[in-house]
Formats: C-alpha cells, sequence, structure tokens
C-alpha cells in the first residue's frame, strides 16, 4: 500500500454464500484498527448480480465516503457457490480496476471465523461452509483474544458425513462450537454424532467486518509480495475440479486406450494440429520412448513405461496431473507433477528436439500448474541438472528462482539446482493463444498516465467506448470511438481446454473467464493507446466514455463475469454501462464490412447457439421468421465433426476438408424443405451423417472424409440459401446479410454472394474475423447504443436466453 500511515477506506464485498457481505470501513493508519462506517450485509438469495453495485453505492452514501475516496477492495474468494464467488471476484476485479485501486482477496471461511470472533466467540471453532451436493467446506479454528488462528492448511471440500465423522471423533469434540451456512442443511447430522453447541444462526454466514479482520491479518505478511493487489492476480479458491475434468481423470485412469476414442476414420486427421490433453495409460509406451531420446546424454536414469502407468494409478497416494502435447497422432511433450501440501512438484517435461521452438513445454506446465492450482497449490517446485542451461532458462522465464542445489542428485559431480515458483508461473498474455495466461507481475495500482492537452482533449472528442464479451468461450474486449474506428480488438480464446470435452464446458468456460479478463481489457486499452498514439501510452478506464457488455444470450456463468466486471467498472470509474445483445453483436459484425448497410434486409445468423432467418425492418425491429427447431448449423457442424473425431470446434475443420471434397458424392436429407416454411431442423441430417459414417465403417469401406464433409455442408448450406431467398422474395427486401461463427465458411460466404448477388441482392458479409464471438461487433452496437444515450442501470444481472 502506498503509505502505512494514511488513513484508508476501503471497501469489502463477499458473494461466496447466500449472505451478500457489504461493507465500508476507515483503515486507521496509525494503529491499522478497523472502524465499519457502513454495513448493508444481507441475505440475499441469487440475486447479488443484482444488488451489488446498488448495496455498495448505497453503504458509501451512508458512509459519507465518495467512490473516488475509496483506497482499496477486499473481496471474499470462496470456497462457496461457483456463481456467487465468481460474481463477488468479477464485480470486485472491475471495481478496482475502474478505480485503478488495490483489489485484496481473502477467505470466505476465515472472514466467517472472525464473523464469530468479533461477536465474543472464544476457543475451538468449526466452520461448515456449504459445498451442495451433499458436501461441505470444513474449516477448524482457534479463537482467543488476540484473534482467529487456522488448524488447517487449506481449503479443502469433503461429504458432509465426512466432516461429521473427522469432528465428532476429535479428542476435543466436546469444546467445539459450530458455524457456517453448511448448519442449515446438515445441522442435524451435527447434532446427531454429539456435536451440539452452534453459535448463533444469524452469525453463520461471513460479514464484511469479517472479511477485512481476516485481510488486515493476511495483509502483514503480504503486502511486499509481488503484484499483491493487482486485480488481475485475484482468483477464487477453489477446492475441486470441475466435474468435466473429475470425470476425464476417472475415465483416464480405467487404462481406457485413448484410441478408442475416436472412430476407425479418423487416424489420418486425429490431431491434425497440435494439442493439448491429460495423460493417459494408453500414453506410457510413447512417453518412454520419447523419456530415453530426450535424456539420452543426462545423468539420471529416464522414465519407464511402468513408472508413467503408477503416476497415473487413480491410487496414487497425492494427487498427480501429467499433460501429454500431440500432433497427428503422435506424442510430442509430456509433462507432469504431483501436489504435495500447496506445492506442485514438477517431476518430468519433455520436448521432442525437432519441436523445442514451439513454447510448447510452456504450454504443458501451464496446464499442470493450473490443475494444481485447482488442487489448491500456490507454488510450483522442479529439480533440474544444474549444467542444463536451455531448461533453467525456460523455467526463469516462467517465473522459476533458484532457491538452492542439491550436490550430487544426479550422480557423481552433477548438481541438481532447485528452483521455485509462484503460481499462477509468468505467462506472456498472448491474446490470440489459447493457453492460460497469467498477468505478469506488475507495480499496482498504475501510474497515472501522463497526458499533453491536447491529447486530454482528443481522448474527449473521440468518446472511447469499451466493449467486453464472455458468452461463451472466447474473453474478448475492443474499442471503438464515437465514429466507428475500432482502436483495439482483442480476443482470447479458451478452445484448447474445450477441444478434449469435444465442446464448450460451461464451468471451465467461466473459470478461464475470470482469469483472462483483466489481461485481455489490459491488453485493449494498450492497444488503443497505440492506436491513438498516446505518448503515455495505454488509456486508463477514466478516459473512456461508456462501457458495453454482451448481456445474453448465452452460458449463465460466462456471461456473468464479463457483466459483473463491466458494472464493477462502469461504476468506480464512473461511465454509463450499456448492455448489448450478442445476437444483435453478429448482426451488427456486417457494419465493420459495411457501413452503409440500411434495413430493410434479410439476416441469416448460424452460430454455435443460433439458427434464425430474421426480417430486419429497421435497427431494433426484427421479425424472426424461423428458427431451428433443434440444433443449431454450427452444433451440427460440431456433432459431425465429433462423431468423426476430428476434435472440436468442428465448423473449421469440416470446412477445409470439404475443400477437396464433392458436395454431390453423397445425398443426404434437406428438412422443411416446404415453400414458406422458415422454420429449420438439423437433428435429422445430424442422425443421417452419423449413420452413413456407422453403416460405412460396419461394411469395412473407408469413408472419404473430404466427399462427407463436403456433402454435408451442401445440405446444410443448401436449405439456407432457399430460405434466404424465399424471404427475399416475399419480403421485398433487396439486401442481405449474415451473422456468427458459422459464416465464417467460406462455402456458404462465396455461394450467398453468388446465389443471391445473381437475382440482384446485395450481399453483405462480416469480416471473416468477426464472424465467431468477438467484442468489436459488441463495440459496434454499443457506440450506436451510446449516441442514442441508451445506458443501463447497474442492477441488471446477465440474460441467458435473451431474444432478438
Ligand atoms: O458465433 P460463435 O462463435 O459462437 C456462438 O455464439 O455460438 O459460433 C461458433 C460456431 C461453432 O459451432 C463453430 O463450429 C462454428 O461456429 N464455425 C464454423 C466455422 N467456423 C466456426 N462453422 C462452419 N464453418 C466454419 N468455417
Ligand atoms: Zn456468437
Amino acid at each position: 500500500m502506498k503509505n502505512a500511515n494514511e488513513t484508508k477506506f476501503v471497501a469489502a464485498i463477499d458473494t461466496s454464500t447466500d449472505m451478500l457481505a457489504c461493507t465500508v470501513a476507515r483503515i486507521d493508519g496509525a494503529d491499522g484498527s478497523i472502524d465499519v462506517l457502513a454495513s448493508g450485509d444481507h441475505l440475499c438469495r441469487r440475486h447479488a448480480n443484482v444488488e451489488l453495485i446498488d448495496t455498495l453505492d448505497a453503504m458509501l452514501a451512508r458512509a459519507g465516503v465518495a467512490r473516488e475516496q475509496l483506497d482499496a477492495y477486499v473481496v471474499g474468494r470462496g470456497p462457496g457457490s461457483f456463481t456467487g464467488v465468481r460474481i463477488g471476484i468479477s464485480t470486485a476485479k472491475g471495481l478496482a480496476y475502474g478505480a485503478n485501486a488495490p483489489l485484496y482477496g481473502t477467505s470466505t471461511l476465515d472472514a466467517s471465523a472472525w464473523t464469530a470472533w468479533l461477536a465474543g466467540v472464544r476457543g475451538l471453532l468449526g466452520v461448515a461452509a456449504d459445498a451442495m451436493r451433499g458436501e461441505v467446506y470444513p474449516a477448524l479454528y482457534r479463537l482467543d483474544d488476540a484473534g482467529v488462528c487456522r488448524l488447517f492448511d487449506r481449503e479443502r471440500v469433503v461429504k458432509a458425513a465426512v466432516a461429521v465423522e473427522e469432528w465428532a471423533g476429535r479428542a476435543d469434540a466436546a469444546e467445539l462450537q459450530l458455524t457456517g451456512d453448511g448448519l442449515v442443511r446438515y445441522g442435524d447430522r451435527f447434532e446427531e454424532a454429539g456435536l451440539t453447541s452452534c453459535i448463533d444462526r444469524s452469525l453463520w454466514w461471513p460479514s464484511g467486518e469479517g472479511l477485512l479482520r481476516a485481510w488486515r491479518v493476511g495483509a502483514e505478511n503480504a503486502d511486499d509480495v509481488a503484484g499483491y493487489g493487482d486485480p488481475a492476480l485475484v482468483l477464487p479458491i477453489y477446492t475441486r475440479l470441475s466435474d468435466a475434468e473429475e470425470n476425464e481423470r476417472k475415465r483416464l485412469g480405467l487404462a481406457q486406450s485413448e484410441q478408442s476414442q475416436t472412430t476407425g476414420v479418423a487416424d489420418e486427421l486425429a490431431g491434425r494440429h497440435l494439442q493439448f490433453r491429460p495423460m493417459g495409460p494408453a500414453d506410457a509406451e510413447a512417453a518412454a520412448d520419447l523419456e530415453r531420446s530426450c535424456f539420452a546424454d543426462a545423468a539420471h536414469a529416464p522414465w519407464s513405461a511402468a513408472q508413467f502407468l503408477e503416476e497415473l494409478s487413480p491410487s496414487a497416494a497425492v494427487p498427480r496431473s501429467w499433460w501429454v502435447a500431440h500432433d497427428d497422432g503422435e506424442l510430442v511433450g509430456y509433462a507432469g507433477g504431483m501436489v504435495v501440501e500447496h506445492e506442485v512438484e514438477i517431476l518430468d517435461v519433455a520436448v521432442v528436439s525437432e519441436r523445442r521452438r514451439e513454447g510448447i513445454a510452456r504450454k504443458l506446465l501451464a496446464h499442470v500448474s493450473y490443475d494444481a492450482q485447482m488442487l489448491g497449490c500456490t507454488t510450483a517446485s522442479l529439480e533440474v541438472e544444474a549444467g542444463n542451461s536451455p531448461a533453467i532458462a525456460l523455467y526463469e522465464a516462467l517465473g522459476f528462482a533458484r532457491v538452492g542445489v542439491r550436490p550430487g542428485y544426479y550422480g557423481h559431480g552433477v548438481d541438481a539446482a532447485i528452483m521455485k515458483a509462484e503460481l499462477p508461473l509468468v505467462l506472456p498474455v498472448d491474446a490470440a493463444s489459447p493457453e492460460p495466461t497469467a498477468a505478469v507481475v506488475r507495480a499496482w495500482p498504475l501510474a497515472e498516465p501522463e497526458r499533453t492537452d491536447e491529447e486530454t482533449a482528443e481522448l474527449a472528442r473521440r468518446r472511447l467506448v469499451l466493449a467486453i464479451e464472455s458468452s461463451c468461450d472466447e474473453t474478448a474486449a475492443a474499442i471503438i470511438d464515437v465514429e466507428g474506428n475500432m482502436l483495439a480488438n482483442q480476443v482470447s480464446t479458451q478452445i484448447d481446454f474445450h477441444a478434449r470435452f469435444g465442446g464448450v464446458v460451461p464451468e471451465i468456460a467461466s473459470r478461464k473467464h475470470v482469469e483472462a479478463i483483466v489481461g485481455v481489457i489490459d491488453a485493449a486499452l494498450e492497444e488503443a493507446g497505440h492506436a491513438l498514439g498516446l505518448s503515455g501510452g495505454t488509456v486508463a478506464p477514466a478516459e473512456l466514455a461508456a462501457i458495453g457488455v454482451t448481456q445474453g444470450p448465452g452460458l449463465v456463468g460466462a456471461l456473468v463475469v464479463g457483466v459483473a466486471f463491466a458494472k464493477g467498472m462502469a461504476y468506480a470509474a464512473n461511465v454509463p454501462l450499456i448492455a448489448v445483445n450478442h445476437l444483435e453483436g453478429h448482426l451488427f459484425a456486417n457494419l465493420l464490412a459495411q457501413p452503409d448497410l440500411k434495413p430493410p434486409f434479410i439476416f441469416t445468423l448460424v452460430s454455435g447457439g443460433h439458427t434464425m432467418l430474421v426480417h430486419v425492418r429497421d435497427w431494433g425491429d426484427y421479425r424472426v421468421l424461423g428458427e431451428t427447431l433443434d440444433d443449431a448449423v454450427g452444433e451440427a457442424f460440431d456433432k459431425v465433426a465429433k462423431a468423426l473425431g476430428l476434435g472440436y470446434p468442428g465448423g473449421p475443420i469440416i470446412s477445409r476438408l470439404a475443400e477437396t471434397g464433392d458436395p454431390k458424392a453423397i445425398e443426404f436429407p434437406r428438412a422443411l424443405n416446404r415453400k414458406g416454411d422458415y422454420r429449420f431442423s438439423l437433428s435429422g441430417l445430424k442422425t443421417a451423417v452419423v449413420n452413413y459414417i456407422e453403416q460405412e465403417t460396419a461394411a469395412g469401406r473407408t469413408i472419404h472424409v473430404p466427399d462427407l464433409a463436403a456433402s454435408f455442408e451442401a445440405a446444410v448450406f443448401d436449405v439456407q440459401y432457399k430460405k434466404a431467398w424465399a424471404a427475399l422474395r416475399e419480403t421485398g427486401a433487396r439486401e442481405y446479410c449474415i451473422g456468427g461463427g458459422v459464416a465464417a465458411n467460406p462455402h456458404l460466404r462465396k455461394m450467398m454472394m453468388k446465389k443471391l448477388g445473381r437475382q440482384g441482392v446485395r450481399v453483405t458479409l462480416p469480416p471473416q474475423g468477426a464472424c465467431t464471438d468477438n467484442a468489436a461487433m459488441i463495440a459496434e452496437v454499443a457506440r450506436r447504443k451510446f449516441e442514442r444515450g441508451e445506458f443501463s442501470p447497474l442492477n441488471i444481472d446477465a440474460d441467458p436466453n435473451m431474444t432478438l
């Protein structure tokens, strides 16, 4: 913190439980005492995103503190309800980012313990916080007059019955007093086991003041930790992997061959490009081969296949994480580590020699350390031969520092260097790369930019609108000026994290948004600073004129991250908020290519979630002529690709394959082909394709995948063309445009251009890069709403079911 002796104003928030905790306090500069000025803690089930900013605003008013006066924010990092934790953290990140103030995270369980302490509770305290699905987060504390002392190492999740048994079996069980919102559901079970002493029910949830206390205790040791206070680095406390990841671990542990997941046709195509996935037993032989070739000259013995298998065994004593990189079905690298307390010990990293310059090791380590973080690790360590300078250089670049040597560890005269790093590892913020990104450690708050008078005037004249998009698996930010000049356009895709599951996993998507959002916005503000030639560099949040954000439709857990962040940022930077409909974004992407596009016209929306034919009578006046009755077009591409074992997302892979295929080779059905029917149905086509694959495979025939891809595309696009043309004729519109991820498909683009062009219709296509999800299209919508003064209140929530 800037000046330790200054009195500071701090706001603390936590929405990890049903309690919306929100407290504004003054921290005395001399003795660090906490003086609560206003507290709006209240139970607010599932409404945190609606009420949080308004509550904070009311508390600041009651405290007589202006938002600009806040010196810092404190947020509860859970563990708790996944969505709840994310709302609190995302809002807090936005607030701190918008205010250029530090953000400090603290454990919600610690806050609960301090809440009890503040009420006078002393002695042995058990916090049983509700983790849903029959589980609790159990946490034991010793409370005395001096304060609260943790009796556990890291947060964890267990079945309620396990917590009951553990605590009832303690020698000091009679002393134990209980608290935590888990008692609402499981209080009876604790009672039946003889644990009858509960503190007053009104104290079962964390309070804002409890958060502040918990933070102050941690802060004494953390003040000089690098990056402390940077909102980019504050992440939820997770105690388990997502369900999808957990299931995958189990599945891999069953020694099932990786090959069996893909159909026989996939061989030539499986993993056409570099992919990452967790190591499975089927990889053990290849890993041992690679290990032998990599460490041929090393002083230590290479790992054997049996050793790899042992690592992967589900009965391993401590959690492990092993990842492989593969390309064209061949193993090109792997890395693994084991979790010991708060630390992941990196056990092995290897990459084939021909591919050492592609950052593969870095990505592998990123995956392993990410898993480790999810399993509660805060640091990573490894040992490396002291003479292996290329490896040491790589590790140093990732943030590892030498902390010691083990003389002769790798044999006579060959020392091991012991290296350690804080998690997350230092990875370059590369918005275009699908690897996990973590902000480089930097001083926070940022220095205020220095501006010349002309620059200040120019910024004011331009009126910059920042747009944020987080509806699915891309975290994106763009900055546009009021005249429509796109000054920044950043997208961070998570595809790599979802590809191994054959589709987007919602829980992983929202985790990734929380991790990526600050870095992506940083990059956008910096890009805009460059575009404007600002001598003082990056644009500051307060220099924006408005903030737009995708409100829906999309995955609710993903949307809330963007919406909560945008609201927090808009509030702290004191600029208006603009809610944007994602579907309207896909439509407005056309304006990026053709600014004079004017209604009336016909618009086809084909994305991963939507298939619609729309008569745009005016901007904002949309008549949906027809929608899909089942799968969306993009979804059908993804499902067909999955059936062929081609990976995710299917659209780009299938369109690449279709290039060399014959669209007339296989006759697939065209659904709802009746005149005047604008509805779509794709599940029949998908089934026909899957049946075809099964039939041919069973008959022992080789499938010509390019022909299949081209014929599938033809069936889809044929229907799209016919219905679009019918709608144009019926409405008399002379203009046509298209949007959504599938609009990136070159065959669809070419076909519409040619066939509708021939009919005298002007066809507009969005820029290829603006078809799949991006924030530039959101910015275009936001800019126009900005001009009309269409702002949103700060109590809006994400709306996953929004329509056009
Ligand atoms: O608009 P989008 O990025 O996300 C949603 O809002 O749903 O669309 C993603 C969808 C995916 O299903 C993907 O397979 C599809 O767009 N897609 C394509 C192509 N590129 C992406 N489909 C066909 N051909 C492509 N080249
Ligand atoms: Zn989309």
